[in-house]
């Protein structure tokens, strides 16, 4: 997490904070050990994950897998930035933060680029709302059941059919046109002459962050002309699939109400939003992603999915929820009848049927289920495997040992296959990110599993610090497949090369990617390998990712070597044919 603060500074208030000192003020803690435990305060549970190590420095929470040090717990808990809560803990210990000079040349873009989205989002709703000519889009919005209140409170607007009057509006204001052009408002024509108003003659409907500002804008058109709705680009201020539409108004209700309504387009937040759903939010078409469930995991773990019934019947849609399900979240699912979507849904059948509906609505697993069991045949061996292996995929996202042995019996009892098979089957579509677990990995197993063996390495490098320099000379950082324990291991050679001691409450301040901590945590929390001969199981493991590099190299010179051949290029070929022998003989 680069920032603005010294990187001394920044160690420097990291050692002079005890986590387990400040996490008591929130929590209480309990000693176990040389490790403090208690109940999650990020996820609800009733017998205590939840672990700091005041020796690492670190927590982590083996039900939910959320992890990092001080400052990550703080931004948590506290719902703040970096720096917010670096500042705070240097007030607690006296450490004064200089102030740099000369700032980032970023720094102030940002700011600005939220003050553009501000000016354009009044820009819009002035013209909605004070505009003779736009008369006929005020007729749209209330036929399509928008009240004039509810287009204030999501500062809907409008962007007339001109070319330009956005951008000579924000000319007007002396914002550059650099950085009017970084907003997104506008587009560059192909002949690079200059630029024009991205968004012309459509509804505006501005998406706001969770702190009330404007991060790009959604626009409809009011015909049946195409596309639909066009959107802002990707700016340093928006980045797709990293929030939700509707959240910054309804964090609190969907905390209050412990659960939340997630739904797809701004409509079908809008209507029942105004009709009194007041626990809901929109992921605005796309699947939903990781970051956006774990945001909403802040603030519930229980969702309930209104579909879209073309999409309903779709196993891939269905996996993805799967998702929700790695992050400790309950998922139950709403369809609702053909041809209607939520908004349409309300207003026409009324909110109360829509809550009636919510209340009905089907846990992922049974819905899931249901669903294979009208695909495949049950009474067939083969139907049965093709049921097993899907429900398999869903229960292998289980963290929770309980929930997990629970949906297990109940699909034994479904299929009338034993259950010890099933967990057998199990066992072979882990993707390595539950515990880890050894006897799995080592070489007598038959299917390698990169990213459980990458971890293993990252493990025994964190607890034995002399193996960091053996894998110096063994693997390439290019050698490991996940592309976060690249990054740490990256981390954790270049610091070694140094000559810098490993303490991973520092560590963690080199990502900015939340998994990567909860993934380090986890590594330094889980019981050591006490039991095995690390040098060996990490020669093992060192070996096994050679083996699996060469193997797939191999692969590859093999697919060359065939294009080569049918392409008639003798010279290639032979090339190829050394390098692969050369492969063979490794
Ligand atoms: N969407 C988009 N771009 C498109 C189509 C859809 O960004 N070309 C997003 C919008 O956020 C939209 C959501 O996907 O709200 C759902 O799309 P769709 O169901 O097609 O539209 P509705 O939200 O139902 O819009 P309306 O009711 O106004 O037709
Ligand atoms: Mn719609």
């Amino acid at each position: 997490m680069p920032g603005l603060i010294p990187q001394e500074i920044i160690d420097r208030i990291l050692d002079a904070n005890d986590i387990a000192e400040i996490i008591s003020g929130y929590i209480p803690l309990k000693r176990a050990g040389r490790n403090f435990r208690a109940l999650c305060p990020f996820h609800h549970e009733k017998t205590p994950s939840f672990m700091v190590s005041p020796d690492r420095q670190i927590y982590h929470c083996f039900g939910c897998g959320a992890g990092g040090n001080v400052f990550s717990f703080l931004m948590k808990y506290e719902r703040m930035e970096f720096p917010e809560a670096v500042e705070m803990l240097a007030k607690k210990v006296g450490i004064a933060i200089p102030k740099t000079e000369a700032p980032e040349k970023n720094a102030g873009v940002t700011e600005k680029l939220f003050t553009i989205n501000e000016l354009a989002g009044k820009f819009y709703h002035d013209i909605l709302f004070n505009s003779k000519e736009v008369g006929s889009i005020r007729v749209y919005l209330e036929k399509r059941g928008i009240t004039p209140e509810t287009a204030k409170k999501f500062k809907l607007g409008f962007a007339p059919d001109k070319w330009d009057t956005l951008l000579n509006y924000l000319r007007g204001k002396n914002f550059s046109l650099s950085l009017i052009d970084k907003s997104g408002l506008v587009s560059s024509r192909d002949d690079a002459s200059g630029y024009y108003d991205r968004f012309r003659d459509r509804i505006i409907f501005p998406i706001f962050d969770i702190k009330d500002r404007i991060v790009a804008f959604g626009a409809r058109v009011t015909k049946d002309t195409l596309p639909k709705y066009i959107n802002s680009p990707e700016t340093p201020i928006y980045v797709k699939g990293k929030n939700l539409y509707g959240l910054n108004f309804t964090k609190d209700e969907i905390r209050k109400q412990d659960a939340v309504v997630v739904v797809e387009g701004y409509l079908d937040f809008i209507i029942p939003y105004q009709a009194g759903i007041r626990n809901i939010v929109a992921s605005l078409g796309t699947a939903l992603t990781i970051e956006q469930i774990r945001i909403l995991k802040r603030y519930t773990q229980n969702a309930v999915i209104l579909f879209d019934p073309d999409l309903a019947g779709e196993l891939a849609t269905l996996r993805s929820l799967d998702l929700f399900l790695s992050q400790d979240m309950n998922v139950k699912l709403v369809t609702l009848p053909k041809g209607f979507d939520p908004d349409s849904f309300v207003r026409e059948k009324g909110v109360d049927k829509l809550k009636e509906l919510i209340n009905e609505s089907v846990d992922l697993f049974d819905y899931k289920l249901n669903l294979l069991k009208n695909k495949y045949d049950m009474r067939k061996a083969q139907g049965k495997a093709k049921i097993a292996g899907e429900m398999l995929s869903t229960i292998s996202r289980i963290k929770n040992e309980v929930i997990k042995e629970s949906y297990l019996k109940k699909l034994s009892d479904i299929l009338s296959v034993r259950e010890d098979t099933l967990l057998k089957e199990l066992s072979k579509v882990k993707d390595g990110m539950s515990s880890i677990d050894y006897e799995s990995i080592s070489s007598d197993s038959k299917t390698f599993n990169a990213k459980a063996v990458e971890k293993m390495v990252v493990k025994l490098m964190l607890e034995q610090e002399d193996l960091i320099s053996q894998l110096r000379e063994r693997l390439e950082v290019s050698d490991f497949q996940d592309p976060h324990i690249k990054k740490i291991v990256c981390s954790m050679l270049d610091l070694n090369s140094q000559g810098k001691k490993i303490e991973v409450s520092r560590l963690m301040n080199n990502f900015d990617d939340q998994e990567i901590c909860d993934t380090l945590t986890h590594l330094c929390l889980s019981e050591e390998c006490r039991e095995i001969d690390k040098q060996k199981a990490f020669d093992d493991c060192v070996n096994r990712i050679k083996q699996e590099n060469i193997k797939e190299k191999r692969n590859q010179l093999r697919g060359e070597i065939k294009i080569a051949e049918t392409q008639g290029n003798k010279d290639r070929l032979n090339q190829l044919i050394q390098e692969y022998n050369c492969l063979i003989k490794r």
